[in-house]
């Protein structure tokens, strides 16, 4: 059985060391044009001649869990596309997620300034029940998040395709609920998959339906969200402000207007990263139990995007 690792921006001499050590039995190789077919191959943002030369390969293994700029690209038809599940990831997301929230809803940065000028000052406390928190996304990620938000007793509601039950979280489903899960949140949190239903999903329309005061904190893609309005409804007042950790072009350009406003904090696609030992031992598993013709979980559904 054959491994093919083609992974970009990604040194791979850790990664092979340990499917190496996962899988004994197995080759593992760094792909290059014109090596021999694969079976398996683990990826992040391939190019497009590696998958059209891998004719044999029976599942692509994603280091990620977006599959959006994969899903760009031609993929070889007899191929299953397995994203990563969890795999630490969701309690980075976690820590993130509330993280941001707390810092604003505590008032932490308006402290921190106030200490840096030798200032002993009180701000009046705030009531959770006024910043009920709104996630879109109950998947592998956005479920742990809300179960997490949860936890410190905000409101929580959660947003998902089909319907869910999650316990402590108010659960709206479809286009058809979606204007009242605005309505009910005042901080939004974006954990949606990037598919066609839910490109530029944040704009001026849908912002604009949050209780006044709101906080948006983007995790998911830079194109969930149009720059523009956002900017626009913190200028105008309608939001406080927003934690942005994805960016419609990443590395975020020098001169773009979300590094120097005062009401955004910018983080570099950090949220929520690939931890190399988990990712290993997580495609090794499926590996295995795909050789011994298993189902495995993360497979793709190509048509609908996530
Ligand atoms: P997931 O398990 O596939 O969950 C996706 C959730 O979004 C599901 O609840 C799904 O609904 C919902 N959804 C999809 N399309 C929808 C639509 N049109 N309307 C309403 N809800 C919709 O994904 P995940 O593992 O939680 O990851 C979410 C995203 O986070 C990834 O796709 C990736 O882009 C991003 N991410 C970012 C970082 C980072 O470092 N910033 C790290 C990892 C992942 P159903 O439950 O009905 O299917
Ligand atoms: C990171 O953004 C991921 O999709 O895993």
């Amino acid at each position: 059985m054959r491994i093919s690792f083609c992974c970009s921006n990604t040194k791979p001499e850790p990664w092979l060391a340990g499917f190496r050590a996962a899988l004994p039995q197995v080759d593992i190789e760094v792909w290059a044009p014109g090596a021999p077919l694969a079976d398996y191959a683990v990826v992040w943002s391939p190019p497009q001649q590696f998958l059209d030369e891998q004719t044999q390969l029976r599942a692509l293994f994603n280091i990620g869990a977006g599959v959006d700029a994969l899903l760009k690209l031609r993929l070889p038809a007899q191929a299953q596309l397995v994203r990563l599940g969890d795999a630490g990831m969701s309690v980075q997301m976690a820590e993130y997620v509330c993280h941001a929230l707390i810092r604003h809803f505590r008032e932490l940065d308006a402290y921190e300034a106030d200490v840096a000028h030798g200032k002993w000052s009180y701000r009046k406390p705030r009531s959770r029940a006024d910043w009920p928190v709104g996630i879109m996304g109950l998947g592998v990620l956005g479920e742990r998040v809300a179960r997490s938000v949860a936890q410190f007793e905000f409101p929580v509601m959660g947003w998902s395709r089909s319907p869910r039950q999650v316990d402590g979280v108010r659960c709206f489903a479809g286009e058809a609920q979606f204007s009242d899960f605005l309505a009910a949140s005042k901080v939004l949190v974006c954990l949606l998959p990037l598919t066609a239903d839910t490109q530029n999903i944040m704009r001026r329309e849908t912002l604009s339906q949050l209780q006044p005061g709101g906080y948006v904190i983007n995790v998911a893609r830079g194109a969930h969200l149009v720059d523009e309005d956002l900017i626009a409804l913190l200028d105008e007042g309608h939001l406080a402000g927003a934690m942005l950790d994805v960016f419609r072009e990443e590395p975020l350009p020098a001169g773009h207007p979300f590094w120097q406003h005062p009401k955004i904090t910018v983080t570099p696609h950090t949220s929520a990263r690939t931890l190399r030992d988990e990712t290993i031992a997580q495609i090794a598993g499926k590996i295995e139990a795909m050789q011994r013709g298993e189902p495995v979980s993360g497979v793709v559904d190509v048509k609908r995007g996530y």
